[in-house]
């Protein structure tokens, strides 16, 4: 679990900025749920065999109900939509959410304890072009946030009867080969073949890399709506390679798959940076009405490392040296008259020499100091010390939080 200090939360706010400003632009509104939620919840909707459910959640109990930190948002938003029953208001819901999310996984570098998501989910739209939109809104996010090297994959699962008829072929291919497969892909074999073919051990992926791929087990259905979803992100010009053993390691998803994936030279074992899909069965199976949903989550903390470093804020515009004990008052007054110009304004009272007060003016990137020693007040002046031209002149209090404002506001143009 990291902190994150106050030197690196610009990249922070940046992230969040465009992508909440992104998602506005098409057309998703912010949804905030809680951060706990009963354990049944993530067993039924993430799936009783995915590692989330079986070693990853922190869950505990209170009085006779188990509550879990959440280790993942799809679940929560949907038993929001279904407990507010939402589709009885609109018919196509479109939200987007940003917050921490907790699996107890082995930490390295992008995999944390606590990490933060930025999602979005729709509801109600069964089609494969918002599958498409999605996708292609997330290429022109990472395009703002400069992340280089972007690979779009995408798979479909088909539904629920193809992904049965899929289990079944794969174990008829796997069964024969059970005792060279690695002890954890042999119990699966039995609960959810389908991880296998995620399985990082090597002698695992040698065999899956024969394996049947899922396309020939779709429907017709499933298939036209894979080549609607390939057709509309052609036509949207959006990069993308289909990777036919594609699967994710949650178990609600329906038809469409994917990941988007950014460097590995910078982002190490997790170069997964977004996964997604169509999940068109959840919202029934929570109690609710049959409404199809696709949505997808990525980790900012690998958005930041794989994305250009941005601009640490400044620390304050104007920055005020009082000189001597008796000008601090006056000092905090005309700091606060800035303050209400808009002016970010750091008022130094520690009472130290002009030049410390100075060299923590450079620090914190100031462009003008004010100067209030007694002379100063007893002439009911204010020296202003350009800090980038090195000019100084002498201003009447009066207007100095004119001319300041006016000044600052030059510069930034
Ligand atoms: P997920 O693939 O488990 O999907 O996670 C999505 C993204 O969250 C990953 O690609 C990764 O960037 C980030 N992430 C996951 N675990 C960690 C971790 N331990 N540390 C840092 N980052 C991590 C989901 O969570 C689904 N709810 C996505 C979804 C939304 N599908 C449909 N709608």
């Amino acid at each position: 679990m990291n902190d994150v200090l106050p030197d690196e939360i610009a990249q922070w706010h940046h992230v969040e900025r465009l992508f909440a400003e992104t998602a506005r632009c098409y057309g998703f509104r912010e949804v905030r749920t809680p951060y706990v939620e009963p354990t049944g919840l993530f067993v039924r909707a993430v799936g009783e065999a995915t590692d989330i459910v079986e070693k990853e959640m922190y869950s505990f109990a209170h009085h006779d109900e188990s509550l879990t930190l959440r280790p993942e948002g799809t679940a929560g938003v949907a038993r929001a939509y279904v407990e507010h029953r939402v589709h009885t208001r609109e018919p196509v819901s479109k939200w987007y959410y940003v917050g921490p999310m907790f699996r107890a996984e082995r930490p390295q570098r992008g995999r944390y304890r606590q990490f933060s998501q930025l999602g979005c989910e729709i509801y109600g739209d069964p089609g494969p072009g918002c599958d498409a939109e999605l996708i292609d809104m997330l290429v022109g996010f990472f395009g703002a946030l400069k992340i280089p090297d972007v690979r779009v994959l995408v798979n479909s699962i088909g539904g629920a009867e193809a992904r049965a008829r899929y289990r079944e072929g794969l174990v008829a291919f796997l069964e024969p080969r059970r005792e060279e497969l690695s002890a954890e892909s042999q119990r699966r074999l039995g609960s959810n073949p389908l991880r296998i073919l995620d399985s990082k051990n090597e002698g695992d992926k040698a065999i899956v890399s024969e394996a049947p791929g899922l396309e020939k087990y779709l429907s017709d259905e499933d298939r036209a709506h894979f080549d609607g979803l390939l057709r509309a992100l052609t036509a949207l010009g959006t990069p993308y390679t289909v990777d036919p053993r594609l699967v994710r390691g949650l178990d609600y998803y329906t038809r469409t798959l994917f990941e988007i994936k950014g460097a590995s030279e910078k982002l190490g074992a997790g170069d997964t940076l977004v996964g997604g899909g169509r999940y068109d069965n959840m919202i029934e199976e929570l109690g609710g009405p049959k409404v199809p949903a696709v949505g997808f989550a990525a980790g900012v903390e690998r958005l930041i490392i794989a994305g250009e470093p941005a601009a640490a804020g400044a620390g304050a515009d104007a920055y005020i040296s009082p000189l001597g004990a008796g000008s601090v008052d006056q000092a905090l007054v005309l700091g606060r008259d800035l303050r209400r110009e808009g002016i970010a304004t750091e008022v130094d009272t520690r009472g130290g020499s002009l030049k410390s007060q100075l060299r923590r003016a450079n620090a914190l990137g100031s462009k003008v100091a004010l100067i209030l020693g007694e002379n100063e007040i007893a002439s009911g002046t204010v020296q202003v010390k350009d800090l980038l031209a090195h000019t100084q002149d002498s201003i009447a209090r009066d207007n100095v939080v004119r001319i300041v404002a006016d000044r600052l506001m030059s510069r930034s143009q």
